[in-house]
């Protein structure tokens, strides 16, 4: 009896401090990336026990916890390790420069990050940024963009509202953040120069312990799975015989298509993976090379 009852209690703390390690990650409380990060977890199969903004939350079918942060926060608190993983704009990852890894990127909330002038001023290149005065938020990547140049501007630091500086006249320039251009249009500011193009990524931090490494192995390996089936579509068609092999060359697949011969003789039908980038200049060619009955469908998880 009483070895059963250590044996039990062995096992109890062995489980017990399974279940309780969980990966952290840290996701954007509001903006630009926060709807877009919950929702690629949902993909993946992890559900919050909360939708609504709080500061933490618990996943019910995956050992992860979400902490909500300002995006500029992200890259520290990763690096601190007061969470595991974060999702963050590359655009902060190399702003903040943290001693964390960008393990993966996400292809989404991308953006630019540009110089900008009042509308009615003239720009001939880089060289008119010489003796500016520049607003921004991103005073790493400014330096470096300028340094690479040879230029010497002026930087004023501002945590926000960069695009007014111009008009109220702390600066002649703003270096920000570009999506849809709309913000410098309603500020009558003109894009000169792009710095960087920025999407969302994963950052890790670096000393992470095995067990965290192995629940972030298998996050990424569905976040992967979540991205791959978003970026190709599946696809069938029928292909006259004669230019089968053509037909496959253009539409490799994962491994090789799967081609079954149709009831109608010289004809098959082959199935294959087509990726989203390439989608219309394949479909044009698999039309030039006579196939016909094209069906393209989505694919809901993409295994890699
Ligand atoms: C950025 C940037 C601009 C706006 C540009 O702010 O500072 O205000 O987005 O986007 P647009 O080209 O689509 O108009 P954001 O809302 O990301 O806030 P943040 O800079 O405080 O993170
Ligand atoms: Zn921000």
């Amino acid at each position: 009896m009483r070895f059963a009852g250590t044996a039990d209690l062995f096992s109890f703390k062995e489980t017990s401090s399974m279940t309780m390690e969980k990966i952290r990650i840290a996701i954007q409380k509001s903006g630009r990336l926060s709807e877009k990060s919950l929702e690629l977890l949902k993909e993946a199969g992890i559900t919050l026990n909360n939708g609504s903004r709080k500061l933490r939350s618990v996943a019910r079918s995956f050992p992860l916890e979400v902490i909500y942060l300002r995006d500029d926060d992200i890259p520290q608190y990763v690096e601190d390790g007061v969470a595991h993983i974060g999702i963050v704009g590359e655009n902060e990852y190399v702003e903040k420069g943290c001693a964390v890894d960008l393990v993966e990127r996400l292809g989404f909330s991308r953006c630019r990050l540009s110089v900008a002038i009042p509308k009615s001023m003239d720009y001939r290149g880089t060289e008119d940024l010489q003796g500016m005065r520049i607003a921004t938020s991103y005073p790493v990547i400014l330096n470096n963009f300028l340094g690479e140049r040879g230029i010497r501007a002026d930087v004023h630091v501002l945590s926000g509202s960069v695009e007014l500086a111009p008009s109220i006249g702390v600066a002649d320039a703003i270096f920000d953040i570009v999506s849809s251009g709309s913000t410098l249009i309603s500020n009558g500011l003109k894009e000169v120069e792009t710095a960087m193009e920025s999407e969302a990524v994963i950052i890790a931090g670096r000393n992470l312990d095995t067990g965290i490494q192995q629940l972030l192995g298998n996050l990424l390996f569905r976040v992967r799975s979540v991205l791959a089936a978003s970026n190709n579509k599946y696809i069938l068609l029928n292909a006259p015989n004669e230019k089968l092999q053509e037909i496959i060359g253009v539409i490799p697949g994962m491994k090789s298509p799967t081609v079954m011969p149709l009831a109608e003789e010289g004809w098959s039908s082959v199935h294959s993976v087509l990726s989203e980038k390439t989608f219309w200049e394949v479909i044009d060619r698999l039309k030039e090379l006579g196939a016909q009955g094209i069906l393209v469908i989505p694919i809901e998880k993409m295994i890699v």
